[in-house]
């Protein structure tokens, strides 16, 4: 671990680190479990990814935990996942106050339980003061379903705003302020595990320059030395943002 950390730049440090986190279920097939036993498992690899980020001294984490397509997966694997997240709320939120992270949820929440959305909000509430660095959970998330959103309250605001607004106003800035992610930088890095090689509906707008890692570790098997790993490979890019 510590000839990783000698390999790192601690001048070129991503502001912000985007994670899908796939192959919980495949994880727990190959050990002839049921899938939510991948989802168990995957806690500790969010550990240990939180950790990195501290010791990197990283601002921005975001994690994809539900996509919106998810929720067109079976009944069953929805409310293994819920009642997961539901039962680990109260011990993260003691772990995220520890590292003196702020929470925001992105995502349609309202498509979550009412019990789950209020301590979504609880969370938002408790961490909000906290100034160690951002936590972005995405949930019921889906970049599409984000963008039109964003689209719809713009085209709103123009047309009821009583000449407020006019379309000459939409600009990046403008636009960038009606998603969830509004006030949160863009991704400099997009980590997915399990080697699928596929953005999934995730932060379209806003990695609009990350780089990509993509790992065949699947996600209950990621550590913190594999983080360590796609940040030294992601300080060996060179990143031209469009110049020469
Ligand atoms: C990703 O793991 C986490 C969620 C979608 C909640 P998967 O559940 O997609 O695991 P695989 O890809 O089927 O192995
Ligand atoms: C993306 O993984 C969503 C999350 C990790 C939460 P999926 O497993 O849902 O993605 P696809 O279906 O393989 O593209
Ligand atoms: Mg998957």
């Amino acid at each position: 671990m510590n000839n990783l950390l000698k390999k790192i730049d601690y001048n070129n440090i991503p502001n912000h680190v985007a994670i899908i986190m796939d192959g919980n279920g495949r994880w727990a097939k190959k050990r002839g479990k049921l899938r939510s036993f991948g989802y168990e498992k995957s806690i500790q690899s969010i550990i240990d990814s939180l950790n990195a980020c501290q010791e990197l001294g990283i601002s921005y984490i975001t994690l994809y935990v539900f996509s919106y397509e998810n929720w067109n997966r079976p009944k069953q694997e929805i409310d293994n996942l819920m009642d997961l997240f539901y039962k680990n709320f109260d011990n993260s939120l003691e772990e995220v106050n520890k590292k003196k992270l702020k929470i925001l949820v992105i995502g349609d929440i309202h498509k979550l339980s009412r019990l789950i959305q209020k301590k979504l909000i609880y969370f938002m509430d408790k961490t909000k003061h906290n100034k160690s660095g951002t936590l972005i959970l995405a949930i019921s998330y889906g970049a599409r379903e984000e963008i039109l959103r964003a689209t719809k309250n713009i085209a709103e605001k123009i047309i009821k705003g009583k000449g407020k607004y006019s379309i000459k106003d939409i600009n990046y800035s403008f636009f960038q302020n009606h998603l969830y992610t509004k006030n949160i930088p863009d991704v400099d890095l997009i980590i997915r595990t399990s080697g699928e090689l596929r953005i999934s509906n995730f932060l379209l707008w806003q990695s609009a320059y990350a780089e990509f890692y993509f790992t065949d570790i699947l996600w209950p098997d990621f550590r913190k030395k594999d983080f360590f790993e796609a940040i030294i490979n992601f300080q060996k890019r060179k990143r031209r943002f469009g110049k020469i």
